[in-house]
């Protein structure tokens, strides 16, 4: 008998799988939604009927010995439901923000090709797996570029809410645009929602 009933589902994209082409092909989408999102839900349903059966026993060991698991594959699904909600077809894409995050944009990074740049730069530069966000600092009422590794959420930061996520694991990319992982970060402002982001943002103020 399963000791709780909590168990997270794939959640379907808001388009069709071949709806960012040519920036991401339908190949890499219906893989990464399908297989490596659908993967770390069927690892986190695992691990935290696990957990559960650990918390009802007292056994405190085990149940912190499942934590890293819980934080990979439960970051994994926060990040990619994100990022689904990031993208959108390039022919309702804006091709920059308006509004509010322009502003704040403006004001933290210069301008928003200075923005661009710098959140290139810097999530082109992540060892490894990992993704580039950015990420509205309330303490500092900023917007911040956070790079992190492998599948930790924004959320592990204190006071950070993620606005805009973009996925470097290489099953991202790797199909396409094979090493290249620039030119990934270079096209993929093709198919960026800002109206989300707008959105976002209006919600974490
Ligand atoms: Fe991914």
């Amino acid at each position: 008998m399963p000791t709780h009933t909590t168990s997270y589902k794939l959640p379907d994209l808001p388009y069709d799988y071949d709806a960012l082409e040519p920036v991401i092909s339908a190949e890499i989408m219906q893989l990464h939604h399908q297989k490596h999102h659908q993967a770390y839900i069927n690892n986190l349903n695992q691990v935290l009927e696990k957990y559960h059966e650990a918390e009802a026993k007292n056994d405190m060991p085990k149940a912190v010995s499942l934590q890293p698991s819980i934080r990979f594959n439960g970051g994994g699904h926060i990040n990619h439901s994100l990022f689904w909600e990031n993208l959108c077809p390039p022919k309702n894409a804006l091709g920059k923000p308006s509004g509010q995050v322009l502003e704040a944009i403006e004001k933290d990074f210069g301008s928003f090709t200075d923005f661009q740049k710098r959140f290139n730069a810097e999530t082109a530069a992540i060892q490894g797996s990992g993704w580039g966000w950015l990420a509205y600092n309330k303490p500092r009422q900023q917007l911040d570029i956070v790079c992190l590794s492998n599948q930790d959420p924004v959320s592990t930061i204190p006071g950070m809410t993620p606005l805009l996520g973009v996925d470097v694991w290489e099953h991202a990319y790797y199909l396409q645009y094979k090493n290249a992982r620039p030119k990934y970060l270079e096209a993929i402002w093709q198919v960026i929602d800002w109206k989300r982001v707008e959105e976002r943002l209006a919600n974490s103020l």
